[in-house]
């Protein structure tokens, strides 16, 4: 699961037992080399899906971690790019990458922008956010974006319940359920809750119109992160298009 470059073990636990905050500034050197970094696949859909629904400007990623969107939006926003994130540790790999970004050190639940964006993306950290939390979240990506403006993010299709990824996620969803339950402070990571009719109630009750495409993700190991393969060799997975009216 971890290639020989990724956290150990050890490491991987002490990241576990803290705040989702301090466990990603720990994890931050050697977060490009797990899992839980948006595969490029993913990424490289993505883009292929957001080119021609622009002219875009200026591009938000939110909760941009080490960068992976912000690979996404440096093709399609030639005004300018913002990664912002709560860990300071993230960040700092992220401007490594990318010195020509701007980053903001930022909570997404109170994000600190107002209309600025054509343009938002976020991959991957969806599931920290309890559902009571994400309209905020929301909320706060509406306002940073101009009127026009489009939120994008990819979204897997439900594993079937004979899938691997079905348990797999129904695991890790109970294991860190156990562990909020008797250890402080909360580390919050559910896949399960990342539904696609949540997330469109969530985000049309926040004010955007609410459509998807499929998202042709190649090359995905099967019952990978996006979950499943079709029979055709490709990933069940939308990209979620979340315009603010104009
Ligand atoms: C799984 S990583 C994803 C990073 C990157 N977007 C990617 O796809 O590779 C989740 C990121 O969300 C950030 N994050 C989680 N909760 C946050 C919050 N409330 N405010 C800002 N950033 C947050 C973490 O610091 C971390 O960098």
């Amino acid at each position: 699961m971890f290639s020989p470059r990724g956290p150990s073990l050890r490491e991987l636990t002490v990241q576990a037992l803290s705040s989702v905050e301090h466990g990603y500034d720990l994890l931050a050197p050697k977060f490009d080399h797990t899992p839980f970094r948006t595969p490029e696949s993913v990424l490289e859909a993505t883009a292929a899906a957001l080119t021609g629904l622009g002219p875009f400007h200026r591009g938000l990623d939110v909760c941009c971690g080490t960068g992976a969107g912000l690979r996404v939006l440096d093709g399609l926003c030639p005004e300018g790019i913002t990664g912002v994130d709560f860990s300071a540790g993230m960040l700092a790999q992220a401007r490594a990458a990318r010195p020509h970004a701007t980053y903001v050190r930022a909570d997404a639940r109170s994000l600190p922008f107002t209309g600025e964006f054509d343009l938002a993306v976020t991959f991957g950290a969806l599931g920290h956010f309890l559902p009571e939390e994400r309209p905020a979240v929301f909320r706060g990506v509406h306002r940073a974006l101009r009127p026009g403006g489009l939120l994008a993010f990819p979204i897997g299709s439900p594993p079937p319940i004979t899938s691997v990824a079905y348990w797999a996620y129904l695991g890790f969803d109970l294991t860190m359920r156990v562990r909020n339950a008797v250890w402080r402070p909360p580390f919050v990571m559910y896949y399960r809750t990342m539904t696609l009719p949540a997330m469109r109630a969530d985000l049309t009750a926040a004010g955007f119109d609410v459509r998807t495409v499929p998202l042709p993700v190649p090359g995905l190991a099967r019952d990978g992160s996006i979950t499943g393969l079709d029979g055709t060799g490709t990933a069940r997975a939308h990209l979620v298009l979340a315009g603010k009216p104009g």
